[in-house]
């Protein structure tokens, strides 16, 4: 198991295997540039011979229209395939794509097809800390190792940031930023006395076609500047930051712009100036600007103080409160960063209604691949079905999310670990989300398809890797968060069952059970209002307890445990049900996976293994803890009679 150039590394999705199709062929790349030029060192690393006379043409041309800086046409004529661009990242994306068809790229003919990205910046945010964190490690909810980019006291080696560089741009992601979204001392120099260490990671990265941004302190005028304040209206604070950014560019002309978590969990930010989040993000936006690059502000700003005692505050509201008021008043390269959900990533949310409520402002829409929530790639969960259905989700009766959003952002799921991921099978993750970032109509299980050809072959049983995988987030659901409710996480690591564990503490979003029932009223009439932030018909429908998706039900009401959902169920006895069917469930994911003994790499085969186990177990735990919880809290009895304790 090695990349070629990384011994013990697991080279994911391009393995030799991969580039058999275009091994054994004579490819033709036109032009010149570094991007060219990596397009030639990759022919060239495939096995492949450069020649005149080609089998595969890789040049420019604009007869089939506009492809932009990225896109590429496709075809295939008198047993030659061609790739055409307007832009060498377009010949770059064409090359992987030829790579991911394999042999299907060389047989028959082809009509022309264009591929044009969907969103201009596909874009990873790493939670990668320089030092090691004394709660979070190197990696803040990282689950495969330290940091790939840092190591306390100096860059990384960056072969592995090269071979990381390449993944990426095989599916697609054109932009990074490095460092964690809470920036601490050591990586807040990260924009002056370290930026060194950012211009070399930038120069790997850059034949790939992808962009470094930075996540920065808002009080850096005061913690690297010295300066008495970070007042974004304060003349002395925007010169310094014009001047920091000024350095940035010297040192990295094709930086892509800055981070930032304000006034958030901790941050500092333009409240503590009486600023809004307009002249915060505007400040820098326009330090920024002159170079073209591009500030994400996170919308991911509320009450982590609040009282459990007061019913008014809803976590779920804080956003749209916060920014919706602000639209229109943000800088064109101001991009408002805001998580799918209203709350933070969980297993189930209803779609922010921030995206739906900011038209005269770029929105990012803020996507997890890193499964904080979703099993901490302990658990097998596929996300791409999930993420499809978020941006494919009709918020406005003109578009769906990834219509209405300029950008897609996640955060990612790598570190330092042989198999990048932690957990093998949530390489997946990461090659979806690429994958769809690129292309959201994509369908998940296509892409999962993709995946395992390219990663494990065209041989492995598929089908049951299929029967693993493709429901996967759901039955992750069904044992952990069903009906809308979420959270029910141990606090601080966020691993593992602990119903009541945020019930009484002052982050906000609680489940509010009682020996009667369960569920946050968040509607219009008798709860926090929270449905009013939704465009028509979303507002309704989940304001109606008759046409509220059940699998929301508890995220906007709050009700009897008698309830009877739309699957004709209870609400307890849904409860039990699904947590004995995906507790259930896991144990037939660990058994389907015995197929595959003998058809993958010994090492991946081991540890899939550990982590079903782990899965299973936990699973079982989740089953007990909430079901027992229910159970007696309620005081109803499962109708089947199962053992809960
Ligand atoms: C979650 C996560 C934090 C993170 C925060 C964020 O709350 O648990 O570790 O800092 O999201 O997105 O900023």
């Amino acid at each position: 198991m090695s990349t070629d150039d990384l011994d013990g590394v697991h080279p994911a999705w391009l393995p030799p295997e991969a580039f058999r199709a275009i091994a054994a062929r004579q490819v033709r790349v036109a032009g010149t540039g570094p991007l060219v030029e990596t397009v030639r060192a990759e022919v060239t690393r495939a096995g492949a011979t450069i020649a005149e006379d080609a089998e595969l043409v890789l040049g420019f041309a604009g007869e089939v229209g506009s492809l932009g800086d990225e896109g590429f046409a496709l075809s295939r004529r008198d047993g030659v395939t061609t790739v055409l661009a307007d832009a060498p990242a377009g010949l770059l994306y064409g090359f992987f794509h030829v790579v991911r068809l394999g042999e299907a790229a060389f047989t028959g003919d082809r009509p022309v097809e264009r591929h044009v990205p969907a969103m201009r910046r596909r874009m990873l945010d790493h939670w990668d800390h320089v030092d090691v964190h004394p709660v979070m490690g190197q990696v803040e909810r990282g689950y495969s190792g330290g940091s790939i980019f840092w190591r306390a006291g100096a860059a990384r080696d960056l072969a592995r940031v090269r071979a990381y560089a390449r993944l990426l741009a095989a599916v697609g992601i054109n932009a990074i930023s490095v460092n964690n979204v809470n920036v601490h001392a050591t990586e807040a120099k990260l924009l002056t006395e370290r930026l060194g260490d950012v211009a070399a990671i930038a120069d790997v990265l850059r034949p790939y076609g992808i962009r470094v941004h930075l996540s920065v302190n808002f009080a850096a005028p005061v913690i690297l500047g010295g300066l008495p304040t970070a007042d974004p209206l304060d003349e002395g604070v925007r010169a310094w930051w014009a001047e920091a950014t000024r350095r940035v560019y010297e040192a990295i002309p094709d930086f892509g712009g800055y981070v930032v978590k304000a006034d958030s969990e901790g941050q500092p930010g333009p409240f503590g100036y009486g600023r809004s989040h307009g002249d915060g993000a505007n400040a820098l936006a326009d330090a920024l600007a002159p170079f073209g690059g591009v500030v994400h502000w996170r919308a991911f700003v509320y009450n982590h103080r609040q009282d459990w005692r007061d019913r008014s505050t809803d976590r779920a509201r804080a956003a749209y409160d916060h920014f919706a008021p602000l639209d229109g008043q943000f800088r064109d390269n101001a991009i408002l960063q805001v998580k799918y959900g209203p709350i933070d990533f969980q297993t189930r949310e209803p779609i922010s209604p921030v995206i739906a409520a900011m038209p005269a402002t770029a929105v990012a829409v803020e996507l997890q691949v890193t499964q904080e929530y979703t099993g901490q790639q302990r658990h097998a969960c596929y996300l791409g079905p999930m993420w499809s259905a978020i941006l494919g989700f009709p918020l406005t009766e003109a578009a769906d999310v990834a219509g209405l959003a300029k950008e897609v952002v996640a955060v990612s799921n790598v570190g330092d670990d042989p198999f990048w991921t932690g957990h093998p099978l949530a390489q997946a993750n990461l090659y979806a989300f690429g994958r769809l970032a690129w292309d959201p109509a994509l369908d998940p299980v296509s892409i999962l398809d993709e995946w395992i050809d390219v990663t494990l072959g065209t041989e492995v049983d598929r089908e049951a890797l299929h029967a693993i995988l493709d429901d996967s987030w759901r039955t992750y659901e069904s044992y952990t968060a069903p009906l809308g409710v979420g959270f029910m996480v141990r606090p601080g690591h966020h691993y593992g069952p602990d119903v009541d564990g945020y019930e009484y503490t002052p982050w906000g979003t609680y489940h509010f059970a009682d020996r009667d029932g369960v569920g946050v009223d968040r509607t219009r009439a008798t709860g926090t209002g929270f449905t009013g932030q939704y465009p028509e018909p979303w507002s309704d429908v989940y304001e109606s307890l008759e046409r509220c998706p059940d699998e929301l039900l508890l995220f906007f009401h709050h009700v009897p445990y008698g309830h009877v959902l739309r699957n004709g169920s209870t609400v307890i006895q849904h409860i039990y049900d699904t947590h004995f069917a995906g507790a259930e469930r896991t144990v037939e994911m660990r058994r389907l996976w015995e197929r595959l003994a003998g058809q993958v790499d010994a090492g991946l085969d081991t540890r899939v293994r550990e982590r079903l186990d782990e899965q299973v177990r936990s699973a079982a735990e989740w089953r007990d803890q909430v079901n027992t919880y229910f159970y007696r809290k309620s005081g109803v009895p499962d109708a089947k009679g199962r053992r809960i304790y």
